[in-house]
C-alpha cells in the first residue's frame, strides 16, 4: 500500500492570546492520496487557512498544535531546520494568493524559476526546458520571451501562472493552494485552476485547494471536504457530494450557489452567522443554523461517520439519506426558530 501524500489526524490548534487562548481547529481529519486533489471549502473563519499553515509549520507564533500531520509518511509537526526546509521546498509547494509577495521583483522570471535548481546544483539546462514546458502548460504561449522579463513588466494574472509553474517545477508530493485565484476574474479563475490541475495530475502531485467557493471546488477537485467551526463536517467525492449531500450545512451551501443558467432575484443564503471555533462549547457546532436539529444535537457532538459516499458529522444523516427528513432553510432562520434550540 502506498503512503498517502498527506495524512492529518485529530489536528487541533489553539492560538495563545494575551488574555485567553482561542481554539481555531477542533480536530481535523483528512487524507489525500498520491496525485489526488481535495477541495477544502467553508465560510470565512472556518479554519481552512490555519489547516494549511499547520502543515508547513506556519501557524501563528505561540500557537499550540496537537494531533498528527504526515506528508508522504514523514512527521511534519516534528520537522525542524533542514527537514522543515526540505518539507517546504521539495515535498510541499505553496501557492499564494498574491504572486508579487512570492516573486523577487529584482530578478528576471527565468532566474526566479531556476533559482532552487541552481542552489541544489542540478542540471540547469534540463530544468530550463521543463520550466518552459510548464509555462506553456499554464497557457503562456511566448514562454521564452517571458523568461527574460522582470516581474513589473507582467500582469498579476500572468505572474500568478508563473508562480504556479514554479511551485510545480520541483515535482512536489503535494501543493497547497489557499484561494489562489481570488484576485482574478471568475472565468480566468477556473481556467487557471483547470490548467494547474492538468499539470499537477500529469506529474502525480497531490493538491489541497482552499476556497470559499463550493462550485469551484466541485469543478476542480476529486474530493471535497466541508469545514465548519474548525472541523470537517462532511467529505466525499465531488460528484457524489453534489448529488447526495448528507450534512445540512453542505445542503445549505449547495442551495445558496448562484445559479449558472438563470437569474434569481435573490439567492437563498443559510440564515444566521457562522460559529467561530473559539465560541464552540458542546453539541453540534451547526446547531443554531440547522433546520432539522433535535434535542440530541444540543448535547452530543456528532462524530464524522461513514455515509454511502463519504463521511458526515450529523446525527440525522441516515434520515437525510432515506428521505424521511428534508432540509429546508427557507422555513427557518427566524429568531423564534432559533430560540427553542438554545
Ligand atoms: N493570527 C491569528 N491569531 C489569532 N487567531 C487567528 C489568527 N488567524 C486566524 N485566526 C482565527 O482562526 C480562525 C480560522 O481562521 P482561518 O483559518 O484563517 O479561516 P478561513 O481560512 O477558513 O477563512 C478564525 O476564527 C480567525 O479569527
Ligand atoms: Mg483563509
Amino acid at each position: 500500500m502506498t503512503v498517502p501524500a498527506l495524512s492529518i489526524e485529530d489536528l487541533r490548534l489553539t492560538v495563545r492570546g494575551p488574555k485567553s487562548d482561542a481554539n481555531v481547529l477542533l480536530g481535523v481529519d483528512l487524507e489525500v492520496g498520491r496525485g489526488e486533489s481535495v477541495g477544502l471549502v467553508g465560510e470565512s473563519g472556518s479554519g481552512k487557512s490555519m489547516t494549511l499553515r499547520a502543515i508547513t509549520a506556519l501557524a501563528p507564533p505561540g500557537s499550540h498544535v496537537s494531533g498528527s500531520i504526515r506528508v508522504a509518511g514523514t512527521d511534519a509537526l516534528a520537522a525542524r531546520g533542514r527537514a522543515l526546509r526540505r518539507l517546504r521546498g521539495r515535498e510541499v509547494g505553496l501557492i499564494f494568493q498574491d504572486p508579487r509577495s512570492a516573486i523577487n521583483p529584482t530578478r528576471r522570471i527565468g532566474d526566479f524559476l531556476l533559482e532552487a535548481s541552481r542552489d541544489a546544483g542540478e542540471d540547469l539546462a534540463a530544468t530550463r526546458v521543463r520550466a518552459v514546458e510548464l509555462l506553456h502548460g499554464m497557457g503562456i504561449a511566448d514562454a521564452e520571451r517571458r523568461m527574460s522579463q522582470y516581474p513589473f513588466e507582467l500582469s498579476g494574472g500572468l505572474l500568478q501562472r508563473i508562480m504556479i509553474a514554479s511551485v510545480l517545477l520541483p515535482r512536489p508530493t503535494l501543493i497547497l493552494a489557499d484561494e489562489p485565484t481570488t484576485a482574478l476574474d471568475v472565468t480566468t479563475q477556473s481556467d487557471v485552476l483547470l490548467l494547474t490541475d492538468d499539470l499537477r495530475r500529469a506529474q502525480g502531485t497531490a493538491m489541497v485547494f482552499v476556497t470559499h467557493d463550493l462550485d469551484l471546488a466541485l469543478a476542480v477537485c476529486s474530493q471535497v471536504a466541508v469545514m465548519y467551526a474548525g472541523m470537517i463536517v462532511e467529505i466525499g467525492p465531488a460528484q457524489e457530494l453534489r448529488r447526495q449531500p448528507r450534512h445540512p450545512y453542505t445542503i445549505g451551501l449547495l442551495a445558496s450557489r448562484p445559479p449558472l443558467d438563470r437569474r434569481l432575484s435573490r439567492i437563498p443564503a443559510i440564515p444566521g452567522i457562522p460559529l467561530a471555533a473559539a465560541s464552540f462549547t458542546s453539541g453540534c457546532p451547526f446547531l443554531a443554523r440547522c433546520p432539522i436539529r433535535i434535542e440530541r444535537c444540543q448535547r452530543e457532538l456528532p462524530a464524522l461517520t461513514p455515509t454511502a459516499i463519504g463521511r458526515a458529522r450529523c446525527h440525522r444523516s441516515a434520515e437525510i439519506a432515506s428521505g424521511s427528513v428534508s432540509v429546508d432553510f427557507s422555513a427557518t432562520g427566524s429568531a423564534a426558530a432559533l430560540d427553542d434550540a438554545q
